[in-house]
């Protein structure tokens, strides 16, 4: 399990900036990530999606309004009452503790939030995401990296300063395939200060 302290911070840090994250506007590279996800899953004909680290529930709205039958969750109370708010189908849970029978979902949409989690935890994090997903389930996760770090990252502008965990890719991607099939892995540069990630790492990997 992640240490309480971490994920207090963090549900702390993001109730405070859900306000400003549900009125941002979503990036180009991201909808298109989005977009090329939705695709793979309505060309299998799968229907129903857990997003874990919801936010706001931007993404979860977009895929239910695309017909998705979608379960919105975040460890912060703020994130989730504001997807609620969008009539999201939403819960205060902690991707370290799904509280899904095995086998609930077609999918499940991780995006900017497995990078909160301490290195040592991320294999039975990894598990319990196979393990609510159906066979054949798609997993699609988002981070960004390209760069090794573990610890709260003393130039972050949020109160207080977030934990974060980076990999380089080729340490991710031997992370992930203990777990899962590796479908497809893309790398979008981003702008980021001298020291921090050098890209985004989205990753497709299949049950
Ligand atoms: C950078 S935000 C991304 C939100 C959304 N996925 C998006 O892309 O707009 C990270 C989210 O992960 C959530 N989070 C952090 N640790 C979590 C945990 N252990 N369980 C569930 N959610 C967590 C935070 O509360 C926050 O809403």
């Amino acid at each position: 399990m992640i240490p309480q302290d971490i994920k207090k911070n963090l549900s702390k840090a993001y109730d405070r900036q859900s306000k400003q994250r549900n009125q941002s506007r979503t990036q180009d590279w991201k909808i298109k990530e989005r977009g090329a996800f939705l695709e793979k899953l309505k060309n299998e004909k799968k229907h129903s999606l857990l997003e874990i680290g919801s936010g706001p529930g931007k993404d979860s709205l977009f895929f239910s309004q695309e017909g998705f039958n979608v379960q919105a969750t975040d460890l912060s109370e703020d994130m989730v009452q504001l997807c609620r708010e969008k009539g999201l189908k939403a819960d205060v849970m902690s991707f370290d503790d799904l509280q899904f029978p095995e086998s609930s979902f077609d999918a499940v949409w991780a995006l900017n939030c497995l990078l909160h989690v301490p290195k040592e935890n991320l294999p039975e994090i990894l598990r319990g995401i196979r393990s609510v997903l159906k066979k054949d389930g798609l997993f699609y996760l988002g981070v960004y990296g390209g760069i090794n770090h573990e610890g709260i990252w003393q130039k972050d502008f949020h109160e207080p300063k977030r934990f974060f965990s980076f990999y380089e890719d080729e340490i991710l991607e031997s992370i992930l395939k203990r777990e899962f099939k590796l479908e497809a892995f893309h790398k979008i540069p981003i702008e980021e200060g001298e020291d921090g990630p050098t890209h985004f790492q989205g990753v497709i990997l299949r049950k």
